[in-house]
C-alpha cells in the first residue's frame, strides 16, 4: 500500500534524488519472517531509501547508521514514542478518559530527550544501572529460572518462549524497578500489543483497546509511585522519585511516571525476543550448540553473535534537526529516518560473511543492536546477564533439547521488535542429565 507519495517528505526526497522504493513493507510476509535478504538487495542497489508506505528517509548500511546514532546534534530521537501510524481520533477520546496517560506515554523518557538535558538526567538515574549493582540480581535471574525449568523439565516438551523466557524478564524488570511480583498482570496487559501500537498499523479497534490498557497501566504507576514514596529504597523507582524531588526543574514529577511506565515497556519484551531467537540460532546449528553445552565460557560471545544475526529491535528512528546528508543523499530539515539495525548487523563492509552464524565470531560486539552513542541502551548489562544465566541453566540442565521440526515462527506485524512468538522444543527426559530431573 503506497500512502504517501504527494507529502512534502517524498518531494524532498524526489528533490534529492533519492530512490523510492514502494516494495518496502516492513508489515508484512515475506519482510517480516525474513527481513534480511530483502535487506541484503536494498543495502547493495538503494541503501539509502525513501519509503512511501512509512514515509520515512531508510538507512541500511553500518557506517551510516552508526554516525547517525552517534550524531544526536543533527539527528534527534525524539520522535521515538510517536506511534508509526497516527492515533485515530476516537483513540484520543479514549485516552482522554484517563487523565495523564497520554502524556506518561508520549512524555519525555530518556530515549527521546535531546541534549544536554538527555545526558543530565542519564547520569543522574544511571546508578542503578551500573554493571556492579546489575550484577547483584544474578542471584534471583538464576532463581527464577532455575524455578521455570523445573516447571517443565520432566515433561519432555516445551515452548521455550510461553514456559521460559516470557515472564522471567518481566520478574527482573519489577525487582530493578521496585514493583512487587504479584502486580505481574499489569506490565503483562500493558504491553501485550505495544510494539503493535507504536511500530505497526494497528486497527482503530487495536488502538482504542491499547488506550485502555495504557490507561490502567498509568492509573497502576501513580499507585506504584505513591505506595514508594511511603518508603523509598534503592531500585529505580526510587531513584527517579529522589531526583525529581530534589531537582523538580530539571525532572518534574510528571517524569517520575513517563520514565517508569516506558522503562516498564523497554526492559523485557526485548530480552524475551533476544532470548527467543539465540535458542532458535544455536539450535539449528548442532555443532555451535553442542560446543556451548561443551564449554559454558563461550556463552558471552554467543549472545552478541545472537544479538547481531537477529536483533530484538530491527530498526529504530531518528529525527534530522536540520539539512543534511547521509552518503550522497541530501535529507531535509524535519525529516523522519527509519535506521534498520538489523541491516546494519549484516552489512558486509563491518562483518565477513554477515550471513553466517559464528558464536566465535571476533567481533561481533560490535553489532548496532543496543545502539551507540549517548542512547545506548542503558539496561544493556541488564539483558546480558538474563541471555547469559538462560544459556547457562538450559545447556546444563536440558543438553539434548531439539526444536520441533518445521514449525513456521510468528512475528509481531511491527517495523521495529521481532523475536519469534513460539519456539517448540522436545527431548526424552529420560535422558536429562541431572537424576533429579528424570521423571
Ligand atoms: C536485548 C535486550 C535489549 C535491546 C536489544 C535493547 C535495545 C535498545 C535500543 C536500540 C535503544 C535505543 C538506543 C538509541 O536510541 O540510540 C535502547 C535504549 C534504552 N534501553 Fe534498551 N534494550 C534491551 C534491553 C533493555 C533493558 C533490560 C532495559 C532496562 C532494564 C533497557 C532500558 C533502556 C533504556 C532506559 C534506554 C534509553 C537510554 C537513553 O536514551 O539514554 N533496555 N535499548
Amino acid at each position: 500500500m503506497t500512502t504517501n507519495a504527494a507529502s512534502p517528505l517524498a518531494e524532498a526526497a524526489a528533490a534529492a534524488g533519492c530512490p523510492f522504493r514502494p516494495d518496502f513493507d516492513p508489515f508484512d510476509d515475506p519482510y517480516l519472517s525474513d527481513p534480511y535478504s530483502w535487506l541484503a538487495e536494498a543495502r547493495s542497489q538503494s541503501p539509502i531509501f525513501y519509503s512511501p508506505e512509512i514515509d520515512y528517509f531508510v538507512v541500511t548500511r553500518y557506517e551510516d547508521i552508526r554516525n547517525i546514532f552517534r550524531n544526536p546534534e543533527v539527528f534527534s530521537p525524539s520522535p521515538t514514542t510517536e506511534p508509526m501510524t497516527p492515533p485515530w481520533p476516537s483513540t484520543m477520546e479514549e485516552f482522554a478518559k484517563w487523565g495523564r496517560a497520554i502524556q506518561y506515554v508520549t512524555g519525555p523518557t530518556l530515549v527521546n530527550e535531546d541534549e544536554p538535558e538527555h545526558m543530565m538526567r542519564r547520569r543522574r538515574i544511571t546508578p542503578p544501572f551500573l554493571p556492579k549493582t546489575v550484577a547483584l540480581l544474578e542471584e534471583h535471574v538464576r532463581e527464577y529460572t532455575t524455578d521455570y525449568i523445573d516447571r517443565f523439565v520432566k515433561r519432555g516438551h516445551a515452548d521455550l518462549v510461553d514456559d521460559f523466557v516470557w515472564e522471567i524478564p518481566v520478574r527482573v524488570l519489577f525487582r530493578l524497578m521496585g514493583v512487587p511480583d504479584e502486580d505481574a498482570h499489569y506490565v503483562k496487559e500493558f504491553t501485550a500489543e505495544r510494539a503493535l501500537f507504536s511500530w505497526g498499523r494497528p486497527s482503530e479497534e487495536v488502538q482504542n483497546r491499547m488506550a485502555g490498557e495504557v490507561g490502567a497501566f498509568a492509573q497502576y504507576c501513580e499507585r506504584h509511585i505513591a505506595r514508594l514514596r511511603e518508603k523509598l529504597g534503592d531500585d529505580v523507582t526510587s531513584t527517579l522519585i529522589r531526583f525529581s524531588d530534589e531537582d523538580p526543574e530539571l525532572f518534574p514529577e510528571l517524569m517520575v511516571h513517563s520514565y517508569l511506565l516506558n522503562f516498564m515497556f523497554a526492559g523485557h519484551e526485548t530480552t524475551t525476543s533476544g532470548s527467543a531467537s539465540g535458542f532458535i540460532n544455536l539450535l539449528q546449528d548442532r555443532k555451535q550448540w553442542q560446543m556451548v553445552c561443551e564449554d559454558r565460557s563461550l556463552i558471552p560471545n554467543a549472545i552478541e553473535e545472537i544479538l547481531r544475526f537477529n536483533p530484538p529491535i530491527n530498526a529504530w528512528h531518528r529525527r534530522a534537526l536540520k539539512a543534511t546528508q547521509v552518503g550522497d543523499i541530501a535529507i531535509p530539515e524535519g525529516a523522519r529516518l527509519l535506521l534498520v539495525i538489523g541491516s546494519a548487523n549484516r552489512d558486509p563492509d563491518r562483518f565477513p560473511d554477515p550471513d553466517r552464524f559464528d558464536i566465535t565470531r571476533p567481533d561481533a560486539k560490535f553489532h548496532l543492536s543496543f545502539g551507540v552513542g549517548n542512547h545506548t541502551c542503558l539496561g544493556a548489562p541488564v539483558a546480558r546477564l538474563e541471555m547469559r544465566v538462560f544459556l547457562e541453566e538450559l545447556t546444563r540442565r536440558l543438553p539434548h533439547l531439539e526444536l520441533v521440526p518445521d514449525q513456521q515462527f510468528e512475528f509481531s506485524p511491527n517495523a521495529s521488535f521481532r523475536g519469534p512468538r513460539h519456539v517448540l522444543a522436545t527431548w526424552d527426559p529420560s535422558q536429562n542429565p541431572l537424576p533429579q530431573d528424570r521423571p
